[in-house]
């Protein structure tokens, strides 16, 4: 299937669809806000919160029924290995969460989106609504869904300072994100010149979830296109895109967006970060001229090890040994076993250089080689 954008109702537009055919969803579905009357900011004028039509709901069993319907199109369409990300405020992700269970989902994580500018609690009369839930699911406990843990860590700036990531510093990314919310140049304006949608989403908040839990090529599918932020950060990242939205607004302000995207190539896009490295071994080197058959391993204090065999094995005082074995026997540690990439040696104009930059540029070639 191709990107498309779509103007319709998602539930309808979803039943054409084949089981089974998107990667990723992101849904941001209306929250049913119930916001009454109109807010003031403390200065007197009015503020803009989501009154819209297409947030509005006679009852919850109303809304009930409605999240359950397009929930359960979305676990049909999705692919046995994807996976589902809801967004939600306290209005509605309770609600949200009980029925994905119900349908089968199989809850991977919960984030609380922690808006840096959160809007005031203008009256002051209970606590600044100051975060959003996401919830990550997938379509069963034995999914094996995609989830780039690396890339994840090259993203993760909520408890790593500008400092100490230039240092290189990389955690772990949690569950509690830090993002503004959706302001300046990114807010789509209509031709008035007016904020064109209530609930535009930070693109920063897609690029993360995007880039974490899908491929290059995959297919991403938002229910509830609205200013088409998903499709917009997909193509960016080499995705392709299903986006579906009921306002016309919407969907051509939102179509347009999209033409403008390109496609960023880039290591996260690629997420190269969690690619496993090629595998190569002792005797493929030799083959191709990269260690010589019977040439000393040394450490880096110039100790003679053992010489190499054909198989990969080292000759030792008479004994053919692994080179695991032979660097922590050699160095007297009490482990049975170094990896020996990290601590052999071998001679090259005189001089030592380290066997793992040699395998390094082995891998090198051979990538080049599979590219060509
Ligand atoms: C919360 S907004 C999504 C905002 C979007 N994530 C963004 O960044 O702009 C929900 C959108 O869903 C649309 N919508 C509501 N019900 C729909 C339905 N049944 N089918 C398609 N779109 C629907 C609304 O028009 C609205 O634009």
């Amino acid at each position: 299937m191709d990107s498309k954008i779509i103007n319709g109702n998602s539930i309808e537009e979803m039943k054409k669809l084949e089981d089974g055919c998107v990667n990723l969803i992101f849904a941001d579905p209306p929250y049913w806000m119930r916001v009454e009357g109109v807010l003031q900011r403390v200065e007197g004028t009015d503020f803009d919160g989501c009154m819209d039509e297409w947030d509005q709901f006679e009852s919850l069993k109303d809304y009930e029924a409605f999240t359950k319907e397009w929930l359960s199109e979305c676990y049909r369409v999705l692919k046995p290995d994807g996976s589902i990300w809801v967004i939600g405020g306290m209005q509605c992700i309770y609600t949200i969460g009980a029925i994905m269970q119900d349908i089968g989902f199989w809850l991977i994580n919960d984030i609380v989106w922690h808006k840096k500018n959160p809007t005031p609690n203008f009256k002051g009369t209970r606590l600044n609504n100051s975060h959003e839930t996401l919830i990550w699911a997938t379509k069963s406990k034995k999914s094996k869904f995609t989830f780039h843990y690396k890339t994840a860590k090259e993203l993760n700036r909520d408890n790593v300072d500008d400092e100490a990531f230039a240092d290189g510093t990389r955690k772990q990314m949690g569950s509690v994100w830090k993002i503004a919310v959706c302001s300046g140049n990114e807010r789509l304006k209509d031709d008035n010149g007016e904020k064109l949608h209530t609930t535009q989403k930070p693109e920063e908040l897609l690029y993360r979830i995007i880039a974490i839990s899908s491929n290059i090529g995959d297919m991403v599918m938002d229910p509830f296109g609205g200013t088409m932020t998903t499709g917009a950060i997909a193509k960016r990242l080499g995705r392709k895109y299903l986006m579906i939205e009921r306002e016309k607004r919407y969907y051509e302000y939102g179509k347009k967006r999209i033409d403008g995207e390109a496609f960023e190539d880039s290591d996260i896009a690629h997420a190269v970060f969690d690619k496993k490295p090629l595998k190569v071994s002792v005797p493929d080197m030799i083959r191709d001229g990269f260690f010589v058959e019977n040439e000393y391993f040394y450490l880096k204090d110039g100790t003679r090890g053992g010489k190499l065999q054909s198989d990969g094995k080292l000759l030792y005082k008479g004994k053919r040994v692994d080179m695991h074995s032979l660097a922590a026997n050699i160095k007297g540690v009490k482990a049975r076993r170094l990896n020996g990439f990290l601590n052999w040696y071998v001679k090259r104009d005189s001089e030592l250089v380290s066997i793992e930059d040699i395998r390094e540029a082995y891998r090198k070639q051979k990538e080049q080689q599979i590219h060509e």
